[in-house]
């Protein structure tokens, strides 16, 4: 791995809590992995992932104020639940707070909770690596862990 990501993933674990940051490190180890099964760039799909829930930790509150002070646009759920903001505000963060410049890694972080329609391969694989990264453990991840191996679209549409 890179000094680059490296020196990130330090940062990064001061502002997670302990379930986050391995959460965290289980995601960018899958999309890492995804970047190799499917011809990714991998350095972008570790980078993403890692910085993926860069803002996940940051109290509602100030997950609002951060939100309107940087013209971040909240919707009516977002005001009612604003851990939904941690994708926007991270790629916010990931900008600011880490100097990602490359817009494929900062739209693969905003989209990570949420997918959107015409997702890039990148923003899959981040997507995907959210919902079936080691510590997760739903009915049915099996499954897709197997899926992802074969059809990285079947799977995505899967989760
Ligand atoms: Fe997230
Ligand atoms: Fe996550």
């Amino acid at each position: 791995m890179t000094e680059t990501i490296l020196k990130m993933q330090k940062k990064v674990k001061r502002y997670l809590d302990k379930d986050r940051y391995d959460h965290t490190i289980g995601v960018m180890h899958t999309a890492g992995c995804l970047a190799m099964r499917y011809g990714a760039n991998l350095e972008q799909a570790l980078t993403a992932g890692l910085l993926h829930d860069c803002a996940k930790c940051v109290p509602a509150d100030e997950k609002i104020k951060l939100c309107e002070k940087n013209h971040i646009e909240i919707s009516d759920a977002e005001y009612k639940n604003p851990g939904l903001l941690h994708a926007k505000l991270g790629a916010l963060f990931a900008r600011e707070k880490y100097g990602i410049e490359n817009e494929e890694i900062l739209r693969s972080i905003e989209s990570h909770t949420t997918g959107r329609p015409n997702m890039s391969l990148l923003e899959k694989i981040v997507f995907l690596a959210d919902y079936i990264e080691p510590s997760r453990d739903f009915p049915g991840v099996e499954n897709l862990l197997e899926l992802s191996k074969l059809s990285l679209d079947k799977a995505v549409l899967c989760a």
